[in-house]
């Protein structure tokens, strides 16, 4: 048996940033409450499964009030087997981060923080609709320190149009200072019902592959760049993450979170009221389920471990007639090499990797 994550999804906002499409809305108080409730019953469906990786991620899970906080770990606490959990990440945003969460999150075994900085430029924290400036994101940063967490990543998106490769340089430079365990850098998307999309943003594709080309120089010397989007030091990988990559089952709680359980990849309904409701009421609360078969297996797991650039996928994954037939093409045209039995990404195609994704595609 694979080892088992657990995905909790807070969908609770501050407000909505300008370019994020991720399930969340405006958090209310009283609504969170009846959520974290609703939380406890779809977790009793799982009960007693054996835990190896805890991801609660959002929307903002720090938006939560302590009481809340403190009510989630309760739950999975009361209801999981957690006696062999290695990792357990809670996500960030300054704004809404304190002293006192912190001191509880490290208090329930929290040891992975990821923080949503985004960028270093109080300009373009505004522009990107951001709710915290660098100088707060400094302050909470230094405090998980003086806490003592010692594994730590910083999430950041590059390539808005009024960003320049100056800035970014500099933005680059001012991260590697901060001396994170772990990196993750984002191409800013543009997604449907997004205040960008309404306004037409568009976003310059060559721009963006230049600011990842320097983003891998400058860090290439401090962390190992293990997946396509992001950088750690060794050994300091995300745990968790790396399962999803390896095609590991894990449980997704709350309402738009998405799981592969018992061979079904599923979501949840996108809609905290309907959640609660459904849940509430016993009924189901996924909309969608579907089962892996043989071949999905197979192509979700040569999709996913290409992603992963020094472990690759080993070539005994390729069993399907069209898998075999699109390996050796890419091969051939160089988007993928093959080390010793495995086949791996080729550097040039790493921001590319949707055009190599695509051939394994049936
Ligand atoms: C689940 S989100 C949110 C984490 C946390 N609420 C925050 O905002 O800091 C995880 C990360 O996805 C990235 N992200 C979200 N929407 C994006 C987009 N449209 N383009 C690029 N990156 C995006 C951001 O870097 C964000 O920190
Ligand atoms: S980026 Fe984070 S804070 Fe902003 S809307 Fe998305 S989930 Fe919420």
């Amino acid at each position: 048996m694979n080892d088992l994550g657990l995905y909790i999804h807070i969908p609770f906002c501050k407000k909505k940033c300008n370019y994020c499409n991720f399930f969340s809305v405006n958090y209310n108080f009283f609504l969170c409450d009846l959520y974290i409730e609703s939380i406890k019953y779809e977790s009793i469906k799982f009960y007693g499964k054996k835990i190896k990786s805890i991801y609660v991620g959002g929307g903002s899970p720090s938006i939560l009030s302590l009481n809340q906080i403190k009510k989630i770990f309760i739950i999975l606490e009361k209801t999981f087997d957690l006696s062999a959990v290695r990792e357990i990440t809670f996500e960030l945003n300054p704004e809404s981060t304190t002293i006192d969460k912190l001191y509880l999150l490290k208090d329930f075994g929290v040891n992975r923080l990821s923080i949503g900085m985004q960028c270093t430029e109080d300009k373009f924290l505004f522009f990107l609709g951001r709710e915290h400036s660098f100088k707060t994101f400094c302050k909470i940063y230094d405090m998980t320190r003086k806490i003592g967490f010692n594994n730590v990543n910083i999430d950041l998106i590059y390539g808005f149009n009024n960003q320049t490769i100056n800035s970014w340089e500099k933005t680059i430079k001012t991260v590697l200072y901060f001396d994170a365990e772990h990196l993750s850098l984002y191409p800013l998307s543009i997604e449907k019902n997004t205040f960008f999309y309404r306004n037409g943003m568009v976003i310059d594709d060559f721009t963006q592959r230049h600011m990842y080309d320097i983003a891998s120089e400058f860090l290439e010397k401090k962390y190992i760049h293990y997946e396509i989007s992001n950088w750690a030091k060794k050994n300091m990988e995300s745990f968790h993450n790396s399962n999803y990559w390896r095609n590991f089952e894990y449980i997704g709680i709350g309402a738009g979170a998405s799981g592969y359980f018992k061979k079904f990849r599923y979501k949840n309904i996108e809609n905290v009221e309907k959640y609660i409701k459904l849940i509430i009421n016993n009924f189901d609360v996924r909309v969608e389920n579907e089962y892996i078969n043989d071949i999905i297996y197979e192509t979700e797991k040569i999709i996913l471990g290409l992603r992963l650039l020094n472990d690759g996928v080993s070539i005994n994954s390729f069993r399907n007639l069209e898998h075999k037939k699109s390996v050796l093409m890419c091969l051939k045209k160089k988007m993928l090499k093959k080390e010793k039995n495995k086949v791996k990404l080729v550097k040039d195609y790493v921001f590319l990797f949707n055009q190599v994704a695509s051939n394994f595609i049936i």
